[in-house]
């Protein structure tokens, strides 16, 4: 049996043993009574009785074990042309007293903090400083609008918000103190007080009595010990896109967060501490959570925070300058952000004017890697190139080629098998398991392994709903794909109506709410339509209501700027058409699958069930008008 399925078979057969071994190389403060609490299942506690610190683990263990010195953080702005490293004992020591303003402004254990903040080490010690006090996090991707931040404010309700005066884009300066001033009057619930960091490419105006300095409260404040809380305690909330507009508040705990991410920084990366590890993402997304500042730090590696873009800052050669300035063993980054490389420098020329002698791996995922941009990488970089598969909800990786394990031979278009503690399965509409090579709903067993959602943020009800009622002792993933003979697992394609865009995920559904708000729309639909460079785009179709007769193209523009305003920039919405009619099944189902298909200009199967086959020449004739469907032939 090869090393792998030794490892793998023995976390499912003994997961209790399994990750009470990994949870070793954790401070605990208190030991836990049960590894696995299984007493109120479907809902599963890892560490149950255990306490710790989370905050403890990623810095103060570090200074007191010998990395005080060593670089935990290195900013890289080429944005704002800076570049900063903090050593372990100076990312601690300023995340306590961060934790010191926060806790002397009434904030403690089990209080919710929003951080809406950009790519600054701040941000990293916003994030620490709640850690350390047992506050619950929950970090709001800078590219959302007010709107959504203002339904993050509503679910969380938080007792403080940290912010920064702006945040920077390569053509433009994001202003975020409007956005949080927007968002507080939007939202219905008030918290106590905002904390905002002034940057020097822009000063906000505070609003006195509500906003403190983050220099000034930082200047007068006293360092704050790591308070011990339960390993169950959340430890953040993570808000992600759900079917609505709705968003799903991820909630991970602290014990077995702690434990599974420290665990897969050698089992999967295959780094060991002290070397430096890059994961090139947004501190807003679940990639950021984990793999810019908690499994690095947890590790005792040095993690990197850029504040820039695969391309254009200043050319695509940014991240080679990255790698090799910073010594970076081991990366980790979206397809998307290849795809930008590549189309940029398709001979990868740039990468020859780097010292890339330390750099052992790339790991890409977020999205589907589609086999060509799998090869140029391994090509152009001469390392192993991995595509793994996660979730938010996950945390870390589910399938993956754990290269601490055993380097399995890679398959292009395949995640690699099963990563420890996950027993993945793919299921048919029934819930009996597929065959190996055959498409189906891909589930995992439960329960989880550590370090996933313990839950959502007060609406475990949603949470079951949603992932476990429809194969009991199952979790569904809502990815659709197969898994081969040999055990590799293919993600093929969503099985609601999510989409990744540049690796960023959305709803269609929040879109179409935002599109049937219009005052001229009846009805709408949106999809992704593949699209070269981000993956897909969201593409709006639209009936305006009987006897509207405005400018399509005002109606289109108008449209487009409300998705932008509401949801944010992010959601690259810059593509609608209106149409005369929706194709519908006779019980009034849109055809969003068969319009998507004519967009891509795939072969489709005419629904037995349609309505009237002859709309799917007038959708056809409308993808066209902006430039899906083959327009070009
Ligand atoms: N704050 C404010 N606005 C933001 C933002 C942020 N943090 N991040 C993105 N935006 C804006 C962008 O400026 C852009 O605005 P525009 O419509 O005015 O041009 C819009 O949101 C869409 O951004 P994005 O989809 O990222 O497209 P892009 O054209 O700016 O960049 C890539 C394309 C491929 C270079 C970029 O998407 C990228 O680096 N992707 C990597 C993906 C990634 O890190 N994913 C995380 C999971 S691993
Ligand atoms: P997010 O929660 O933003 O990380 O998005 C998770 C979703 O992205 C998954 O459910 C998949 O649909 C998709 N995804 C992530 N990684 C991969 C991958 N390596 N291959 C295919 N799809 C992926």
């Amino acid at each position: 049996m090869s090393n792998y399925d030794s490892v793998h078979r023995r976390s499912i057969e003994h997961p209790e043993d399994f990750w009470a071994e990994a949870a070793a190389a954790i401070d605990w403060h208190t030991a836990w009574n049960r590894v696995l609490d299984d007493s109120n299942a479907p809902f599963y506690r890892w560490f149950a009785g255990g306490r710790l610190n989370t905050c403890h683990n990623a810095l103060d263990r570090h200074v007191d074990g010998g990395r005080a010195d060593q670089a935990a953080l290195i900013y890289d702005s080429p944005l704002t042309d800076s570049l900063r490293t903090l050593t372990y004992r100076e990312l601690r020591d300023e995340t306590a007293l961060f934790a010191g303003v926060l806790a002397a402004n009434g904030i403690a254990r089990g209080d919710r903090v929003i951080i809406y903040m950009p790519m600054i080490p701040e941000a990293i010690i916003a994030v620490l400083a709640c850690a350390r006090i047992g506050a619950v996090h929950s970090v709001v991707f800078g590219g959302f609008a007010a709107n959504e931040l203002a339904m993050r404010i509503d679910d969380a309700k938080p007792k403080a918000i940290v912010s920064a005066s702006c945040g920077i884009e390569p053509n433009r300066i994001i202003s975020y103190k409007p956005l949080l001033d927007q968002a507080i009057e939007l939202a219905s619930h008030t918290a106590d007080f905002c904390v905002i960091l002034q940057r020097p490419e822009e000063r906000a105006k505070l609003i006195s009595g509500r906003d403190i300095d983050w220099h000034e409260a930082v200047a007068g404040a006293s360092p704050h010990e790591c308070v011990i809380v339960d390993a169950t305690d959340p430890l953040y909330i993570l808000y992600t896109s759900g079917t609505t507009g709705e968003p799903k508040g991820i909630v991970r705990d602290n014990g077995g967060h702690a434990v599974a991410l420290h665990w897969t920084m050698k089992n999967i990366y295959g780094v060991d501490p002290g070397e430096v590890y890059w994961a090139a993402s947004d501190i807003g997304w679940i990639v950021g959570h984990s793999y810019i500042i908690y499994a690095p730090l947890l590790h005792g590696n040095t993690t990197v925070l850029f504040e820039g873009k695969p391309v254009g800052t200043p050319d695509a050669g940014a991240f080679w300058r990255v790698v090799s300035e910073h010594n970076v063993a081991c990366m980790f980054t979206a397809p998307t952000a290849f795809r930008a490389i590549k189309q940029q420098d398709p001979d990868g020329t740039l990468i020859g004017d780097y010292d890339l002698s330390r750099f052992r791996t790339l790991f890409l995922a977020g999205e589907r890697c589609d086999p060509d941009t799998l090869h140029w990488a391994e090509t152009k970089l001469g390392v192993p190139v991995i595509d793994h598969w996660w979730q938010t909800e996950t945390g870390w990786a589910i399938a993956s080629n754990c290269l601490g394990i055993e380097k399995l031979p890679v398959k292009a278009g395949s995640t690699a098998r099963a990563a420890p503690g996950w027993d993945v399965t793919v299921l048919d509409a029934d819930g009996a398991k597929m065959p190996p090579g055959q498409v189906g709903a891909i589930a995992c067993k439960l329960p989880l392994p550590p370090g996933t959602l313990s839950g959502f943020w007060q609406a475990d009800d949603r949470y079951k709903k949603g992932y476990l009622d429809r194969f009991p002792g199952y979790y569904e993933t809502g990815d659709a794909g197969y898994i081969d003979d040999d055990g590799y697992i293919y993600v093929m394609s969503r099985t609601d109506d999510i989409i990744n865009v540049a690796g960023h995920r959305l709803s269609t559904g929040a879109i179409e709410e935002v599109l049937a708000a219009h005052p001229d729309v009846a009805e709408c639909a949106v999809m992704g339509v593949a699209d070269d460079l981000k993956g897909q785009l969201p593409v709006g179709l639209v009936v305006l209501k009987a006897g509207v007769n405005r400018e399509s193209d005002d109606i289109v523009a108008e449209i487009i700027s409300m998705v932008r305003e509401r949801i944010g920039p992010v959601a690259a919405f810059k593509k609608a058409v209106i149409i005369g009619r929706l194709p519908k099944t006779r019980s009034g189902k849109i055809l969003r699958g068969t319009m998507q298909k004519i967009a891509d200009s795939e072969e489709y199967r005419v629904p037995a069930t349609i309505e009237d086959p002859l709309v799917l020449d007038e959708i056809r004739d409308a993808m066209r008008s902006i430039g899906y469907a083959d327009a070009a032939r």
